[in-house]
C-alpha cells in the first residue's frame, strides 16, 4: 500500500474533517490496512454501505452521517471501493453543503481504469441505472495496485477491457503495450501499474477537456453500444457477466463496424480477436439472439430519433469518431463477424 502512504497521506494532512466511505465487501478486507498506511485516517469516521447497491437509502445514510460528523467544505470524503462506492460517495460529497471535496481510492481495476476518474457520480433510482447524479470531479484519484491481489480474475479482465478501450480510442502506444501482456488476469505478474496509471492519465485528460460529455468524452463510449446490449441480454438470460467482459465483446463488434464504415485496417481485428479467444469467456450469442440484441441497442439513449443507432467508431487505432449513426441492418453483419472471429 505504498502509493497510499506517499500519495494519499499528504492530501489528508491538515483537514479538519475526514470521512472514509466504503462498503461491506471492501471495508472488512481493507479499511484497517488503509488506516495503517495512512496515519491521517486514524480516528476518521468510517461509513460502510451495503456492497453493490447505490440507492437513495444508502445516500440518505451517507448525508446523515456527514451531517452528524460536522463535515464542512474544508473537510474531505475518501471513497474506498469499486465504482459503486466512488459513484455514491462522490455524489454524497458533491451534494453535501453544495459540494465537499472527495478523493477516490479505487479498489477494482474497472474503477481504477474508468469509474473513479472523470467525475461521473450518482445513484440508481426508480429502477434505472445512474438515473440521478452529477458531474463532480474528484480532487484526486489514488491508484494502488495492492488492491488487485484480492480481485477475482474475471474482475481483472473486466477492468482490462476498459484499459484496451482507452488505448484504442486515444493512445495507440498504450494499446500496443497492453496487447503484449501475456496473462492480464495474473494478480501478481499481470498488468504493470505504469499502464494502469497511463490509462488513468488519458481518461483524466479527455474528461478534463470535456467534463460534461458534450463532444470529446463520447470517444470513451467505444465498445459500449454493443457491450451494453450484450451485458443486458446476459443479465436477462440469468447469466450475468462483469461489465467489462461484455465491453470486451462489444469492442470487437465495434472494431468490425469501424472496418466496415470507416475503413479501419482489417489487420487490427485479428490480434484483438486472439486476445479475446485466449483470455475472455467465449462469446455466448448465436444468430437466434440478434433480434433481442438489436432491440436492446435500439433503446440506447444516445440514438437518433429516426431509429439509427449511435456508435463511436475508430478510423485507426488511437483515433475516434463520435456520433456515427447506423441503421440496425448494418450492425447485424458486425455481430456475425464477432461470432466468426471468436470461433464460437
Ligand atoms: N465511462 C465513460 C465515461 O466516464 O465517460
Amino acid at each position: 500500500m505504498n502509493n497510499l502512504t506517499t500519495r494519499l497521506q499528504p492530501l489528508l494532512e491538515e483537514r479538519p474533517q475526514i470521512v472514509l466511505v466504503t462498503d461491506s465487501t471492501v471495508g472488512p478486507l481493507y479499511a484497517d490496512k488503509v488506516r495503517e498506511a495512512v496515519p491521517a485516517l486514524t480516528g476518521a469516521q468510517t461509513l460502510t454501505i451495503p456492497a453493490g447497491i447505490k440507492d437513495l437509502a444508502s445516500l440518505t445514510d451517507l448525508w446523515r452521517a456527514l451531517s452528524d460528523s460536522g463535515m464542512t467544505r474544508k473537510g474531505v470524503v475518501v471513497n474506498l471501493g469499486g465504482g459503486t462506492v466512488t459513484d455514491i460517495g462522490g455524489f454524497a460529497a458533491a451534494t453535501f453543503k453544495r459540494g465537499v471535496s472527495f478523493i477516490n481510492v479505487p479498489t477494482t481495476l474497472l474503477a481504477m481504469a474508468d469509474a473513479s476518474v472523470g467525475g461521473k457520480t450518482g445513484i440508481d433510482f426508480n429502477g434505472l441505472k445512474n438515473e440521478v447524479g452529477a458531474f463532480a470531479m474528484p480532487e484526486a484519484v489514488v491508484v494502488d495496485p495492492g488492491f488487485l491481489r484480492t480481485l477475482p480474475p474475471a474482475e481483472i479482465l473486466s477492468g482490462f477491457a476498459e484499459m484496451l478501450k482507452t488505448g484504442l480510442v486515444a493512445d495507440a502506444g498504450l494499446y500496443t503495450e497492453l496487447l503484449k501482456i501475456e496473462n492480464p488476469s495474473d494478480r501478481e505478474a499481470g498488468i504493470p501499474v505504469s499502464l494502469i496509471e497511463r490509462t488513468v492519465a488519458v481518461k483524466e485528460d479527455v474528461t478534463r477537456r470535456d467534463p460534461h460529455e458534450k463532444s470529446l468524452r463520447k470517444i470513451l463510449n467505444f465498445g459500449h453500444t454493443a457491450g451494453h446490449a450484450y451485458e443486458s441480454r446476459m443479465a436477462a438470460l440469468g447469466r450475468p457477466v462483469p461489465h467489462g467482459v461484455a465491453v470486451a465483446w462489444g469492442l470487437l463488434t465495434e472494431l468490425v463496424l469501424s472496418h466496415f464504415e470507416l475503413g479501419l485496417d482489417s489487420a487490427a481485428l485479428y490480434p484483438y480477436a486472439r486476445l479475446l479467444r485466449e483470455q475472455y469467456p467465449p462469446f455466448p450469442f448465436t444468430c437466434g439472439q440478434y433480434d433481442p440484441l438489436l432491440e436492446l441497442m435500439a433503446h440506447d439513449k444516445k440514438n437518433s430519433a429516426d431509429g439509427r443507432l449511435n456508435f463511436t467508431l475508430i478510423p485507426k487505432i488511437g483515433e475516434a469518431k463520435t456520433d456515427c449513426l447506423l441503421p440496425p441492418a448494418k450492425v447485424r453483419p458486425a455481430i456475425d463477424a464477432t461470432l466468426d472471429l471468436l470461433g464460437s
